[in-house]
């Protein structure tokens, strides 16, 4: 690979210096596009809300909003962040398990996708409820076994516990929020141990993306508890909020139908939801390139080659445990060998 978008990387290196972070505009608007369309084509309701934690560098969230247009804010930071990016808060899905009041009470006034965490979380917004003199509709994140074997599911109300349905008893008793929407997210890879010796990455094996079995799954049960809670307690979700954890958009197709064939199955076409989606790694990870330069090569012992390059672990820490591709941007000759490949820890805050 020689070139990014057209613009040579030796190019780059020479008018930005080395080492430089690289986004490609035309795969992000690619990914971006594909993503949305993929999903369009199988269920009529579709808004996809890239999530901001994944890479919240304003150049690319103003390229990633020209093709999908809301945000999925985990944090006030974010929120404020997707304001200043011009997405208004109706088009804005907060998240995280700790919202602050302030962030709540704004993101309330200016008509986000609230997804509640805990009940301490419903405390608080019944509580602004109450300030504004009305109910507010709001969304809870759920959990629930779906054969993914890592931690247990930590984030919202768990299903099978019945916790998930003591808050939406609790909003229908209480008529200060309305329970409008529900949300899951899978987690984004899992790990789990593998090999031994040698160096972190070496150690783990990195699941990514899950099996879009695990999305069937949750998509069903979210179908199947949204249909329960209108029969015990007449609530309706406006929204399914499916979160993220998807592959690259090449591999999204059975993801599509893993998702939306339980909900197109479950609803009928006068009372189907609002699907939302919020994809991260599908539409960056592919699109996002360390230029860094070889400064020197040496033999560690026999047939173990080190390469230095002018680069360090500091700026790109997942490649302690996370294989990296890594690709030369100029043809040298000679034969391929493993090498391991480091470099100074750089100074994050100049430059
Ligand atoms: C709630 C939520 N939504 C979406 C995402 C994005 O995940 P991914 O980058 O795997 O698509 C994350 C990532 O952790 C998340 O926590």
């Amino acid at each position: 690979m020689n070139k990014i978008d057209g613009v040579s990387i030796e190019d780059l290196a020479q008018e930005f210096g080395s080492p430089l972070f690289a986004a490609s505009a035309r795969a992000i608007i690619n990914n971006c596009h594909s993503f949305r369309t993929a999903f369009s084509a199988a269920y009529p309701r579709v808004e996809v809300a890239y999530s901001y934690k994944v890479n919240s560098v304003p150049a690319l969230l103003g390229i990633i909003h020209g093709e999908c247009a809301w945000a999925e804010a985990a944090s006030g930071f974010e929120y404020d962040l997707a304001r200043r990016m011009g997405v208004p808060g109706s088009s804005i899905v907060l998240n995280g398990p700790y919202k602050k009041m302030e962030e709540l009470r704004k993101a309330v006034k200016e008509g986000a996708l609230i997804n509640a965490d805990h009940m301490e979380e419903i405390d608080l917004l019944e509580e602004i409820a109450r300030e504004e003199g009305g109910p507010i509709d709001i969304g809870i994140r759920v959990s629930m076994e779906t054969g993914i074997d890592q931690m247990p599911d930590r984030f919202g109300f768990n299903i099978e516990s019945g916790e998930a349905a003591r808050a939406v008893e609790r909003a229908a008793k209480n008529k200060l929020i309305r329970i409008a929407g529900l949300h899951v997210h899978l987690t984004s890879y899992i790990v789990e141990p593998h090999g031994e010796g040698g160096m972190p990455a070496k150690h783990v094996r990195l699941i990514w993306p899950k099996d879009p079995g695990a999305y069937r799954k949750a998509a069903a049960e979210v179908m199947r508890f949204s249909i329960a809670m209108r029969e015990r307690f007449g609530v309706v979700m406006k929204y399914i909020d499916m979160g993220g954890g998807f592959p690259t958009v090449g591999s999204i197709s059975p993801y599509v139908e893993a998702v939306t064939g339980p909900i197109l199955a479950g609803f009928g076409k006068d009372d189907q939801p609002l699907l939302i989606l919020e994809p991260g790694r599908a539409i960056v990870s592919d699109t996002v390139h360390l230029i860094t330069t070889v400064v020197a090569v040496k033999e560690l012992r026999a047939g173990v080659r080190a390469v230095v390059v002018d680069s360090g672990i500091n700026i790109l820490p997942t490649s302690f445990w996370k294989f990296q591709d890594i690709e030369c941007a100029e043809e040298r000759g000679g034969g391929l060998r493993e090498a391991t490949v480091y470099g100074p820890l750089d100074d994050l805050l100049s430059g």
